[in-house]
């Protein structure tokens, strides 16, 4: 099997994982939960429960005590990305490749569906308490996703990007400090949890979590790279939306060019590090690299 066929497979596999979690459209909340599994099913690279999946195993666990956070990390992203569109936010019609969920559902159902994927994440996580083995493990994880998802990870990260539209240009620091809570925390969450969950040391942890600073940096660069290059049917989400909304980016800043070289060099920090870590890191470097190239 080649890299391009394996990611298929596993990315298919790990679609499997996330929807065994998600909630049954019954009762009177019926039209939330349909409003939540309508985003968590338009699909999406699901790169975050893949990672999570990737590390657990390079450091030897072969078991499915992952799979409930691996669900978990993909709800409260998703959940950002339902807020993200809202009109009070970057006000986008497409996510997915499908109409937004605030477009399908209306404002307040949206606002609702995303709170209700965040408490739902913990609710799923939570369940893998039931079986009464690693609990430490699985405390420890859970601190983790609490606070990379808040106000010291994504929350921070989209709370300073609200604040920073219309101004002239950030200093990059600022944007940094963007791009590393926004969207490199999230990424941070997969990784490290994969190690803990698997047993690793407090220095790996921390290694990991450096490795998924530089993977979220990468990841956000050449989002915001795609932004400008790219197409809504490429996507399956409408680009312009930064111009639309007067962001500063890694594009206006040090232009197109230049963005994808720090694309690059966040990627070759990343994979020193990753060479480091124990196990056959083979597909975990490839699809690292993979985000260099990334079109979606
Ligand atoms: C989009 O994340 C938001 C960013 C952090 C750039 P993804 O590009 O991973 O979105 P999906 O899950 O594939 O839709
Ligand atoms: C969003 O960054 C990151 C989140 C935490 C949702 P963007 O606003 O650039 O993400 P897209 O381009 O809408 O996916
Ligand atoms: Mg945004
Ligand atoms: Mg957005
Ligand atoms: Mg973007």
């Amino acid at each position: 099997m080649n890299f391009k066929e394996e990611l298929e497979l596993r990315i298919k596999e790990t679609e499997q994982i996330v929807l065994q979690f998600i909630p049954e459209e019954v009762g009177y909340q019926k039209t939330v939960i349909e409003a939540m599994n309508y985003s968590l099913k338009a699909g999406g690279k699901r790169i975050r429960p893949l990672f999570m999946q990737l590390v657990y195993q390079l450091f030897g666990a072969t078991d499915n005590e992952i799979q409930p956070f691996m669900a978990a990390i993909e709800m409260i992203h998703t959940y950002s990305l339902v807020h993200d569109d809202l009109p009070s936010m970057d006000n986008d019609d497409y996510r997915r490749g499908k109409k937004t969920t605030h477009k399908v559902y209306g404002e307040g159902m949206a606002i609702l569906a995303g709170d209700a994927l965040l408490n739902y994440a913990f609710e799923t996580a939570l369940k893998s308490f039931d079986n009464g083995i690693c609990f430490e493990r699985k405390a420890k994880a859970l601190q983790i996703l609490a606070r990379k998802a808040g106000i010291f990870g994504m929350i921070g990260g989209q709370t300073a990007d609200i604040e920073a539209e219309n101004v002239e240009q950030i200093p990059i620091e600022q944007l940094n400090f963007i791009h590393e809570n926004k969207t490199a925390a999230l990424l941070q969450a997969a990784v490290m949890i994969g190690a803990i969950m698997a047993g690793a040391t407090d220095l790996q942890i921390s290694l990991l979590e450096d490795i998924g600073f530089h993977i979220g940096l990468a990841f956000q660069i050449q989002d915001d790279i795609l932004d400008v290059t790219s197409s809504l049917e490429q996507l399956g989400k409408a680009t312009g939306s930064d111009e639309k909304n007067k962001k500063t980016t890694y594009v206006t800043i040090y232009g197109i060019l230049q963005s994808k070289e720090e694309v690059s060099r966040h990627i070759t920090e990343a994979n020193q590090k990753i060479l480091t870590l124990p196990g056959d890191k083979e597909f975990l470097l490839d699809l690292v690299n993979s985000l260099i190239y990334r079109e979606k």
